[in-house]
């Protein structure tokens, strides 16, 4: 096993150095280096202080998260974290690259804490839904005091070193690069001060004491956020601790609501779900290190909503943009809607009056192909119609230099098909944004027959460069995200007609952890605009005809109110009911909530399976990704395919089952779910 830390005595300085790639993530091997490192130099004459640094790109990120749910080998962190603060040497932390979690813990055990300008600093357990299980919930609120600590720790967002030294979380900053040299400098510095332990600080505690009200408040301003999610409520619970009980009572309690986190099928979807984020860019017949194409300037074609925010995601990270339209009034209006998004960000204060100069300012607007002859990626955002895409990707495979890269934001045509109108097909590949384009985070990279190795590598690394996480999807109607999540909308659509009421279906998938339900969002996006190019009738269809179309206009399925607040309608249900007259369908009457989101969720499985039988998604990790960062679908539960495993396959395929026998082949089980729940396997377990 290679060995993970150095010692070395320097001028008096012990230092501790912890060397273990890629994160320095604190687990069994690191923490056995720490305790016996320490214990040396504790008891060394030579060494009057300590000094713990880490080695490569960062401090530790954490404690292994791989670690969780297993038995605890060799000292723990708190073990650890108590013989630092309780040595008589002063203990410095020397910060670069991120201080997270246990890392940040351990720095908060620590006497002192100096770091580089460019280190970020946080504790983001709750995104894990976990909280700091090793005294961060209690050291934190002694430093920087009880509102601010409840914010940092329930929102889990990392602060830089400069907001960490206002407030007294970083006591010096280092000159980035001299890291080292100043920390040892410090370190003789502080030789001769009184040693002052966190856990004996009361100075910024004093202003919540007898004040439970910071707490109900704190509580009742985020309810909304905290929704379905056990981490937030622990978090408080553990900083309440620090106000009513004494610092080793309270890092008891904080133990005690971590194991209770840690157990939860919600942390364990959190942790899944933080792996599985990252497995998305491996791709099995994909080498990690092979050539990618360098993207320096990018054109989008089509100034739509589409198209204006894909190319925010690259004015974003400083890339020059052609956008071009088919007129100049299209032109206007495309460069108006990118210029207010920018302007609304610093209305919010996100960007200077500067920034937004700077980035119109990288758009060349063009009404001819021409002007795409010098880029190196064009993603066309036009409408979704086969014939026009295949006349524009004919005109691109003309106006491009070679070695261009070709993508498509269609959502669910045929790449291929779209590709074989060029003479490189292998350079054609598809890049589908979500709605808002510049902020949703999912973009299936779509792979077509002949899209070469190094283009699929250039668009998965291009996606991490501007801040989304990549799924790569093989050509299918409707890729992963859409494809699956169809099926929730036409089991809807379907259970409306035998008895249950919208509200009925929108509370049940909103209870399960959704933003909305499906007829809510029809009537937010608009009756029109989903029921577009519809051929066969459909309730939706038959509202718009009596000019109801959603929130926007005269209301869909619910009726609204000049505030947009939604009441049932009886208008919506009597044209549902009428519906299913005309369609003879046999009404069910009541179902239970549990019903209601089997009916609509259990065939998203069901379709996630197909996908990976039909291979058209890697691994079912990805589709959960997908689900989450496309459709929200919530993180607690792991995406559908996670969800579907601690549900137990068999109870869905005999769902499935029955739901067949009643309604037809729409529910039969894939062949995969049957074969997984016959032999106990799992979409997602190992
Ligand atoms: N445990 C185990 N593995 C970790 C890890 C951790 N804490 N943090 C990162 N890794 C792994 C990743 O899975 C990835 O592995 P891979 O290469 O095999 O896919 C590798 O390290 C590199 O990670 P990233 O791809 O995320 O690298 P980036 O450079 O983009 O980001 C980072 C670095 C900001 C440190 C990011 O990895 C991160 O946010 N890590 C998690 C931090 C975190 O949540 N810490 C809290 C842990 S819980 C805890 O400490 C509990 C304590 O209170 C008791």
């Amino acid at each position: 096993m290679a060995k993970v830390s150095n010692e070395e005595i320097c001028n008096g300085i012990g230092v501790l150095e912890i060397d273990s790639p890629p994160v320095n993530a604190l687990g069994a091997q690191v923490r056995c280096a720490l305790d016996e490192g320490l214990r040396r130099m504790m008891a060394s004459a030579d060494v009057k202080a300590i000094l713990i640094i880490c080695a490569g790109r960062t401090f530790f990120a954490g404690a292994d998260i791989s670690e969780f749910g297993k038995a605890i080998v060799g000292p723990d962190l708190g073990e650890i974290f108590t013989l630092i603060e309780m040595s008589d040497k002063p203990v410095v932390a020397a910060i670069h690259g991120s201080a997270l979690g246990g890392g940040l813990e351990l720095a908060l055990a620590c006497h002192y804490r100096i770091a580089v300008p460019s280190a970020k600093l946080g504790l983001p357990e709750v995104k894990l839904g976990l909280l700091p299980g090793a005294g961060g919930t209690q050291r934190l609120p002694r430093i920087v005091g009880v509102e601010t600590a409840l914010d940092l720790i329930v929102s889990g967002r990392a602060i830089s070193a400069h907001e960490a030294r206002t407030l007294g979380v970083v006591d010096m900053l280092a000159t980035e690069g001299g890291l080292r040299d100043d920390a040892i400098a410090y370190a003789r510095s502080v030789l001769d001060q009184p040693l002052v332990r966190v856990r004996d600080r009361q100075d910024r505690l004093e202003s919540a004491h007898g004040k439970p009200e910071i707490f109900a408040d704190f509580r009742k301003k985020n309810a909304r956020s905290f929704r379905g999610f056990k981490a937030p409520e622990n978090i408080v619970k553990a900083i309440e601790a620090v106000v009513n009980l004494p610092f080793d009572e309270g890092l008891k309690r904080e133990w005690a609501l971590f194991k209770e986190l840690e157990a939860s099928i919600e942390s364990l979807a959190q942790r899944y779900y933080f792996f599985a984020e990252r497995e998305t860019t491996k791709i099995p017949d994909v080498p990690k290190d092979i050539p990618t194409i360098p993207i320096a300037t990018v054109g989008v074609i089509g100034a739509g909503t589409m198209g204006g925010g894909i190319a925010m995601n690259f004015l974003n990270i400083g890339l020059p943009v052609v956008l071009v339209e088919m007129s100049e009034a299209a032109l206007d209006r495309g460069l108006g809607v990118i210029r207010r998004n920018y302007e609304n960000a610093t209305r919010k204060g996100r960007m200077t009056a500067a920034d937004v100069e700077q980035r119109m300012g990288l758009i060349r607007p063009a009404l001819d192909f021409a002007a795409l002859a010098d880029v190196d990626l064009v993603i066309e955002a036009v409408f979704e119609e086969m014939e026009v895409k295949k006349d524009i990707f004919r005109k691109l495979d003309r106006a491009t230099k070679p070695g261009a890269i070709l993508a498509s934001n269609t959502s669910f045509l045929d790449l291929d098909e779209i590709a074989a109108a060029t003479s490189r097909p292998e350079w054609v590949v598809g890049l589908h944004f979500f709605s808002p384009a510049n902020v949703m985070q999912l973009l299936e990279v779509v792979r077509g027959r002949h899209t070469s190795k190094s283009v699929i590598a250039t668009a998965m690394k291009l996606a991490k460069t501007i801040g989304k996480v990549p799924v790569l999807s093989k050509v299918c109607n409707g890729f992963i995200a859409n494809r699956i999540m169809a099926q929730r909308q036409i089991q809807a659509d379907a259970l409306v007609l035998e008895g249950p009421s919208p509200q009925e279906i929108d509370q049940a998938v909103f209870d399960y952890g959704f933003a909305m339900g499906p007829f809510q969002m029809i009537d937010l996006v608009g009756l029109d605009v989903i029921g577009r190019g519809a051929t066969t009738r459909s309730v939706a269809g038959d509202l718009v005809a009596m000019g109801r179309l959603g929130q926007k206009q005269a209301g869909g399925y619910y009726d609204y109110d000049e505030h947009r607040h939604a009441t049932p309608s009886p208008v919506a249900a009597e044209v549902i009911a009428s519906f299913a007259v005309d369609k003879g369908v046999v009404p069910s009457g009541k179902q239970a909530a549990a019903d209601i989101l089997a009916r609509l969720l259990f065939p998203v499985v069901n379709e996630g399976a197909k996908l990976l039988e039909e291979g058209i998604a890697l691994r079912a990790s990805d589709i959960d990704v997908a689900a989450i960062l496309g459709y929200n679908w919530p993180v607690y539960t792991g995406g559908p395919m996670f969800w579907a495993d601690t549900i137990g396959l068999q109870t869905i395929v005999d769902s499935l089952r029955a739901l067949e026998t009643r309604y037809g082949a729409a529910f039969t089980p894939s062949k995969l779910l049957v074969e997984l729940a016959k032999s106990g396997g799992s979409f997602t377990r190992g």
